[in-house]
């Protein structure tokens, strides 16, 4: 969209001043909760003023937030969102449904809006363990055919969205939380040897698509992150393609982990950029003030750690409204997770990140 492509290179060239654009959200609040009082003109122009490609969001073309108007009337502002995951529509289930048949309807319907939108798109994801086609999981693989299987599939879907995508999680979730190798289908088949395979056939796919393995639990100082780190080293000494770690950062409400800017300096040393993947914040509910409010610093306290590491790329939210988030329905009693609140009000989590974004301290 025009309007898109103008603030992009208007963000470019200098930062949004706070008073120069009139607040975009200014919904009366719908309950007794306090909301954002932040009037700066949105999260991915702070963001790209203060040097990062993007803050971004998860979006989801597999559920109801696709017919939801006013859902997408926010998600198509490049001033808050300058990059889009799908959360679903380029997992294996969806895109290679029948073994070497490819269905690319969902997953282009995602990427033609980044570009119409003017946005980053990042690929997600080449091998997972989970939301795999019935032919991968009910085949007794041997080595030999699920290694062809794996280099079809991710030279398929990186081929496909060649030149379009700036990163891929190539890898998901590969790590048990202690450190050791998840013990999947691939692991099992083909040891730690698939990730090689998926990793060099992106390479050869999409020479210019940054590689990337994403995981949780490696945000902080311990045995998954030097397990990670291991892995990485490991990858690099076989001269495995490998340029930067996903930090997928779904965190608790007053939980944040305080090792965040030491463990990302660890990947910068090992010649490696990162991103914030799936950051959301979750609380036990029912809300509160007090919960608001420390969500709003722990929110600032991620935000400011990418900061403060220049190869942390960019910031993306696992989708931006508890209307949609996936939280409540995977952590029972959780919830308000987002920056935005069910009624798409910001929440003063989004003051947290625009505080970050802007230098200044909460
Ligand atoms: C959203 O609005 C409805 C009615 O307008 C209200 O009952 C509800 O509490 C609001 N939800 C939030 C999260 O503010
Ligand atoms: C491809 O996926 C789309 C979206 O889920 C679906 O509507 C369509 O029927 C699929 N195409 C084929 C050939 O299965
Ligand atoms: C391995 O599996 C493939 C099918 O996935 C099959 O064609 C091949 O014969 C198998 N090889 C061995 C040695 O069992
Ligand atoms: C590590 O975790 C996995 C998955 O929970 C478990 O199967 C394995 O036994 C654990 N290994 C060790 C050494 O604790
Ligand atoms: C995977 O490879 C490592 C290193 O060669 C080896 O120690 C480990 O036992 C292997 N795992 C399995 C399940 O074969």
């Amino acid at each position: 969209m025009q309007s898109a492509l103008a603030l992009f290179a208007l963000a470019a060239v200098a930062p949004l001043s706070a008073s120069a654009l009139p607040a975009t959200a200014t919904a009366a609040a719908s309950s007794a909760l306090p909301t954002a009082t932040s009037v700066v003109s949105g999260l991915n122009a702070l963001a790209r003023a203060a040097g990062k490609l993007y803050f971004g969001t998860a979006t989801d073309n597999t559920t109801p937030e696709f017919t939801d108007p006013t859902y997408l009337s926010i998600l198509e502002n490049y001033n808050q969102f300058g990059q889009l995951t799908p959360a679903n529509a380029m997992k294996w289930m969806y895109i290679e449904p029948e073994a070497g048949v490819f269905n690319f309807t969902l997953g282009n319907q995602i990427a033609d809006l980044t570009e119409e939108y003017g946005m980053v798109l990042r690929g997600h994801n080449g091998v997972w363990y989970e939301e795999l086609p019935g032919w991968v999981t009910s085949t007794d693989w041997n080595a030999t055919g699920l290694a062809y299987a794996v280099q079809r599939h991710v030279s398929g879907i990186v081929g496909h969205y060649a030149g379009r995508v700036y990163a891929w999680d190539v890898v998901n979730e590969p790590l048990n939380d202690n450190g050791t190798m998840r013990e999947d289908l691939f692991y099992n088949a083909l040891n730690t040897t698939y990730i090689n395979i998926a990793l060099e056939a992106a390479r050869a796919a999409d020479p210019n698509a940054k590689l990337y393995i994403n995981d949780y639990n490696i945000e902080y100082v311990g045995t998954k992150s030097t397990a990670m780190q291991n892995l990485i080293k490991q990858l690099q000494s076989e001269g495995v393609p490998i340029d930067g770690v996903g930090m997928e950062s779904h965190f608790i409400v007053g939980e944040v982990p305080t090792t965040l800017v030491e463990n990302f300096q660890a990947y910068e040393a090992l010649g490696l950029e990162f991103a914030i993947t799936e950051l959301d914040i979750r609380m036990e509910l029912p809300a509160t003030d007090e919960l608001y409010e420390q969500q709003k610093q722990d929110y600032y306290t991620v935000v400011d750690a990418c900061l403060q590491v220049s190869v942390c790329r960019g910031v993306t939210v696992w989708d931006w409204t508890d209307k949609y988030s996936w939280v409540p329905s995977t952590f029972a009693g959780y919830g308000d997770a987002c920056p935005w609140d069910a009624n798409y009000t910001r929440k003063p989590a989004y003051d947290g990140i625009a505080i970050a974004f802007e230098g200044q301290s909460i």
